[in-house]
């Protein structure tokens, strides 16, 4: 069932083009402490149960088929899973317009629209880190903390939930206000909700959309430091 549900998440990511070629992974943290995750250099629109790979925390694989391997980011999502304890899944995509403003070295940190800001509340650009390196992990741990969706600097989206659903639901809640937001700025500029009003939509959080997560609250991000870091290495 689970295998299933993971794989139903790489085939809608896919039709919803949030991934070209091998891009994304998924992963769920198990009962008995060990993780079930996409093979590395995969389409998701081809991806079946079987070819899942089933690892312990230090990445040995436990169960899979010959030949494949756990995904070449899963050192991030295991982070995520060290960082959390009430992490339970974690997705990483392209969604065109959240990874627009990515590579555009811009975090989303508007409060500006209802849903998001029940849902996500505020969404932190990350440092940018070498793919399949410790330097993703470590550029996202800060964030982690205090956030359940993050943008990767120059590269795509992280979202985290209790659950599989959870976590898949907040990407596609991060790609319709990306969406939103740039249609906003096309028309002139998001209108931004009062302070009190977002302190209201924040007590709405976990009765309305069983928000489990970190409550990051307000946080404007000065985007400054992060696209510096490129530079600067
Ligand atoms: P994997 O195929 O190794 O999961 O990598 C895909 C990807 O999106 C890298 O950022």
């Amino acid at each position: 069932m689970l295998r299933e549900q993971i794989c139903d998440v790489c085939h809608k990511m896919w039709q919803l083009g949030w991934v070209a070629a091998n891009d994304g992974n998924v992963s769920v943290k198990l009962d008995d402490g060990t993780f079930l995750c996409t093979p590395t250099g995969i389409s998701k629109s081809f991806i079946t149960p079987d070819k899942l790979v089933r690892i312990d925390k230090d990445m040995n694989v436990v169960e899979g088929l010959p030949g494949y391997k756990a995904s070449s980011e899963i050192k991030m999502h295991l982070r995520c899973y060290q960082e959390r304890e009430d992490v339970g899944a974690v997705v990483h995509a392209h969604p065109p317009t959240a990874t627009g403003y990515a590579v555009a070295g811009k975090s989303m940190d508007e409060y500006s629209m209802i849903e998001t800001v029940i849902a996500i509340g505020s969404i932190p650009l990350t440092p940018y880190g070498t793919p399949s390196t410790y330097e993703v992990p470590n550029a996202i741990a800060p964030y982690l903390k205090e956030h359940d969706v993050l943008l990767l600097k120059n590269h795509g989206a992280l979202t985290v939930g209790a659950d599989l659903i959870t976590a898949y639901y907040r990407m596609e809640t991060l790609e319709l206000y990306a969406k939103i937001s740039l249609t906003a700025h096309l028309l002139g500029g998001a209108k931004e909700i009062p302070g009190p009003q977002i302190d209201k939509l924040l007590d709405l959080r976990e009765n309305y959309y069983h928000v489990t997560g970190k409550h990051p609250g307000y946080k404007k991000y000065d985007d400054t430091a992060v696209n510096n870091h490129e530079t600067e290495k």
